[in-house]
């Protein structure tokens, strides 16, 4: 199993890997609205010739925070085809896409999601550090991870996704 860019040619795979693990088209349709947008972020892994699994980012905002000069991202959706999970794919793609992320500057990254999954990578409520989600979601659902020590030092409130996610609940 490698782990890649998403090229052009993979979108209608990263498609049905959404569509399936989701077992839903609305986040496939919200990575076909986001993607190419400006500091996206999308990887596949691949087996074979085949896209198994797909890791997108997308750029948020921060209250009171210059977006132009401050990096923060939204790691999501993520999927692994159901007879390829539990093996470590997800795994890899989050600590690939975390890597990149950090390597493009960005000083933190935000997740929706179960903590369960996301502890392992020292994601932590988000709440912990003053920061809020626009979005009513379960206590301890969104998290944050720093890329760097301090990075969310002078830095709480309201994040934002981009406004494609409204349309995905
Ligand atoms: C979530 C998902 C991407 C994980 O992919 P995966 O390749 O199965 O993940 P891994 O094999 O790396 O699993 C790592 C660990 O996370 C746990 N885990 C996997 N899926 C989980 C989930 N949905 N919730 C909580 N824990 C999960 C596994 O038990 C495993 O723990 P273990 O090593 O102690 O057994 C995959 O289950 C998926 O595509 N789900 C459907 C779409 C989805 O819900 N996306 C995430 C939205 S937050």
């Amino acid at each position: 199993m490698t782990i890649r860019l998403e090229q052009p040619e993979d979108q209608a795979a990263v498609y049905q890997v959404n569509a399936i693990a989701f077992g839903r088209d609305h986040e496939a349709e919200l990575v076909a609205r986001l993607r190419g947008l400006p500091q996206t972020l999308s990887l596949v892994a691949v087996e074979g010739d085949a896209i198994v699994g797909h890791i997108f980012f997308s750029p948020v905002t921060l209250e009171g925070v210059d977006a132009d000069r401050q990096l923060f991202l939204g790691l999501g959706p993520i999927a692994v085809l159901p007879d390829h999970q539990r093996q470590g794919i997800g795994t890899q793609l989050t600590l690939q896409g975390v890597e990149q992320c950090r390597q493009r500057g960005a000083k933190s990254v935000v997740v929706l999601g179960n903590p369960q999954f996301y502890i392992r990578f020292g994601f932590i409520p988000a709440a912990e550090k003053g920061l809020r989600c626009e979005y009513r979601v379960p206590e301890g659902a969104f998290q944050v991870l720093e890329l760097a020590p301090g990075a969310l030092e002078h830095c709480w409130g309201l994040v934002q996704y981009r406004p494609e996610f409204a349309d995905c609940e």
